[in-house]
């Protein structure tokens, strides 16, 4: 039996693997269930009790030298595998910071669109929704626009078809009027989506723009009720101090017509570059629903009224951000839309 211990002790120092994976299978033949020095020690119990003490520590040694052998050369493999697969063996430095995952931004136009539906959304204003691919019907006719008006023209809209007219909406109001036959009283909708105007584009026009339009119809609502409404949006979009004036204007598919402007928010209203020196700026156009148009798609104007208004979430995104050039909003260029996180 001692010069079984021997023949294998002398095994292990001998011992020169080149891959883990022999080192494995010999820890297996020698110190596995079924190995020689597991073996030896089951043969140790039965040997004669004078050489039991010699034995005994012949045996030990053996094990603990094995062991040894095998980690050392294990680990020693399994480090040059590693460094020869990974160039400089960099992977494994466990101190080594992680790379920043790079997470997507908001669009701004998306930014300043959510925040429009949300201060709304607070007020009882239910988000509708409809086709940018319309008729004339719905963008035109039901909205009181008068068979000769210039904006049915070839330079203002897209015309997919002609007879019967198919076109982009130039205007999100076609959502509007499909709520209006669609819903009874009472309605109130924000209407978010993207319009198209053939316009020549510039810094400060695009044939695609983005626009949210409201309508609240009910009994009794009034001019008092626009104007609160809009002041309330006014104050949370451009803050607690912001002031709004109404001039006077036209839209064929409401009367009274207003334009609104909200007080500048970069000079508090004393007059700078961006409001031209005037205090003001335009932010949307508003009205009373003609009674035509609710006549238009069924609801009785001698019971209900309503007031309907209209934004460009560019020019809001404008006066929020200061972004002048529309078209860098529609250039998806990382290093611009990168720079945007909710100011609100
Ligand atoms: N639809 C109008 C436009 O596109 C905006 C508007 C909406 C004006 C509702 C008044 C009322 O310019």
């Amino acid at each position: 039996m001692i010069a079984q211990i021997e023949a294998l002790q002398a095994e292990v120092e001998a011992f020169a693997p080149k891959t883990p994976a022999e080192v494995e299978a010999f820890r297996i033949r020698l110190l596995g269930k079924k190995g020689s020095i597991t073996a030896l020690f089951d043969a140790f119990k039965s040997a004669p009790v004078e050489e039991k003490r010699t034995l005994g520590q012949a045996l030990n040694r053996l094990k603990t030298t094995a062991a040894q052998r095998i980690e050392e050369l294990r680990t020693a493999l399994e480090e040059a595998a590693l460094a020869a697969g990974a160039g400089d063996g960099a992977e494994m430095d466990m101190t080594r910071p992680a790379t920043a995952e790079r997470v997507g931004t908001r669009h701004p136009i998306s930014l300043v669109r959510n925040r429009i539906l949300d201060i709304f959304g607070c007020i009882g204003f239910v988000p509708a929704d409809g086709p940018e691919i319309e008729d004339d019907w719905h963008v035109f006719t039901a909205l009181n626009f008068p068979p000769e008006h210039p904006a049915r023209d070839m330079q203002d809209t897209f015309f997919v078809e002609k007879d019967p007219d198919i076109l982009l909406r130039t205007h999100t109001s076609s959502i509007q009027v499909r709520v209006m036959q669609n819903q009874r009283p009472p309605i109130r909708v924000i209407c978010p989506g993207r319009v198209f105007r053939n316009e020549a584009i510039s810094y400060r026009a695009h044939c695609i723009f983005h626009q949210v339009e409201g309508l609240y119809i009910d009994r009794n609502v009034s001019f008092a009720d626009l104007k609160q409404t809009i002041l309330h949006f006014a104050k949370e979009m451009f803050g607690e101090k912001s002031e709004i004036r109404m001039r006077p204007s036209y839209f064929p598919f409401t009367e009274p017509s207003t334009e609104v402007d909200v007080s500048c928010n970069l000079c508090g209203g004393k007059g700078c570059a961006v409001c031209k020196h005037t205090g003001w700026l335009e932010i949307m156009g508003a009205g009373m629903v003609d009674p035509n148009v609710l006549e238009a798609c069924g609801i009785d104007s001698r019971e209900y009224s309503g007031f309907a208004f209209g934004m460009g979430v560019e020019r809001i995104a404008m006066l929020k951000y200061g972004v002048k050039d529309l078209r860098l909003y529609f250039e998806n260029d990382l290093r611009f839309l990168r720079q945007f996180t909710p100011v609100f």
